[in-house]
């Protein structure tokens, strides 16, 4: 069991690329914390410095309250599983799972009771005298997680280990890992590029982006609370609509029509200027249709362009009025995040509403589109930062 405590980390490697920034971040003893962000973000070079398998360029890594950046890997007791599960083909899945005990020098009889409660833990005790030929990925997946497990290190440290699974095992693998951990109560470190797994997995999730911790918090927080705008695109999918905006007079002013701004944004806005451009965030389920309950609140006129039923969701999609959001934030959003690629158009050039899949609304048709105005975020387009953070530079948490 152990507290992984980052202090002021850096890493430049040999030559000279500044591969991750400043990291601040206190993970106390048994969570089970993820660090999300875009592919090469830097998140495999922070997981191999706590792994002790890259050296720490700056900054401190302490474990249990102890600094360890000169510590050897194997002496830091500390678990890694990677995407490829390197498995031994001659050996058994039971010899595959001792295999670090022997080598650590167990007694036998240790090394069986931990084989036998890890395969168990893991679903498996039947399978202990195959060959890995002959397991399915889900199963070899499982055995490379043994074989952590097994040792019952201070800590796991876990580089996109289910990458290599198709889809739907990669879901079942997924909650089967949640209960694991939470069963084991290990500290655990888990890197992924894929923000679904980030936020069903995690206590807390860090996102990284260019080297850099954007926010970290329950995904609860990322989620409601982005602090950029970086957070805000990457974190919710689809990802949340961004729209040039006004703020006028105790109103956000759109092209597609003007809201009020909330109880909850009016006390943080204390630092806006009158007229203020910035950036209204507004997630895809913060619009409903107007058509099919009564209710109150501002609606936005739309000409529905594209429409996916989903069964349970059904997905609206329209254009902002003339112009979409312009910033350098949305533009490095879309570039680093593969947005731009996913969606087949920049952030803020096209709008999505998740609507009730009762909805009527249809391609080539107009549609009144209620706004949750509970539910928005506003940028500042220079920064992208959030205008709740105002104040705040470096969104990190720092220990004390
Ligand atoms: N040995 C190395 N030398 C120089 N640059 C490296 C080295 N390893 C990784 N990088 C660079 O550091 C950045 C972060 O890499 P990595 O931590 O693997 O990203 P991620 O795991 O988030 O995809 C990338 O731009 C990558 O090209
Ligand atoms: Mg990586």
């Amino acid at each position: 069991m152990a507290r992984i405590e980052l202090r002021g980390i850096h890493k430049r490697y040999a030559d000279g690329f500044h591969a991750v920034k400043d990291l601040n971040l206190d993970i106390p003893d048994g969570e089970f914390m993820i660090f999300v962000g875009p592919s090469g973000c830097g998140k495999s070079t922070a997981l191999r410095m706590i792994a002790g398998l890259e050296g720490i360029s700056e900054g401190e890594l302490l474990l249990d309250g102890e600094v360890v950046n000169e510590l050897e890997p194997k002496d830091r007791d500390i678990s890694m599983v990677f995407q490829s599960y390197a498995l031994y083909p001659h050996m058994t899945v039971r010899q595959n799972l001792a295999f670090p005990l022997r080598i650590a020098g167990r007694p036998k009889d240790e090394i069986e009771t931990r084989v036998n409660e890890a395969a168990a833990v893991l679903q498996l005790s039947d399978h202990l005298d195959r060959k890995p030929a002959n397991l399915s990925g889900g199963q070899r997946q499982r055995v490379a997680m043994g074989r952590a497990i097994v040792r019952s290190p201070r800590a796991f440290l876990m580089d996109e280990p289910l990458s290599n699974l198709d889809a739907k095992l990669r879901v079942q693998t997924r909650t089967e890992l949640a209960r694991l951990q939470r069963r084991l109560g290990t500290t655990t470190v888990y890197v992924t590029h894929d923000q679904t797994e980030a936020m069903t997995l995690g206590d807390r999730v860090a996102v990284l982006n260019a080297g850099e911790l954007q926010q970290v918090g329950t995904p609860r927080d990322l989620y409601a609370h982005p602090r950029n705008i970086f957070v805000a695109g990457f974190i919710g999918s689809p990802a949340m609509n961004f729209i040039a905006a006004e703020l006028q007079g105790g109103e956000i002013r759109t092209a597609r029509g003007d809201l009020p701004v909330n109880d909850w944004w009016r006390e943080r806005l204390t630092g806006a200027s009158p007229n203020q451009s910035v950036i209204l965030g507004i997630r895809p389920e913060g619009f409903s249709d107007a058509a099919l309950e009564e209710g109150t609140g501002p609606e936005f006129d739309v000409e529905i362009e594209v429409v996916e039923s989903m069964g349970s969701d059904l997905f609206a999609y329209f254009s902002p009025e003339s112009t979409g959001a312009r910033s350098q934030s949305l533009d490095d959003l879309a570039q680093q995040s593969g947005l731009g690629d996913a969606t087949a158009s920049r952030p803020g050039e096209q709008l999505v509403a998740r609507l009730d899949p009762m909805s009527r609304v249809a391609v080539g048709q107009h549609a009144r589109l209620r706004i949750d105005t509970s539910h928005i975020a506003l940028f500042d387009p220079e920064t992208g930062l959030s205008l709740a953070d105002h104040e705040s530079t470096a969104p990190t948490l720092t220990s004390a």
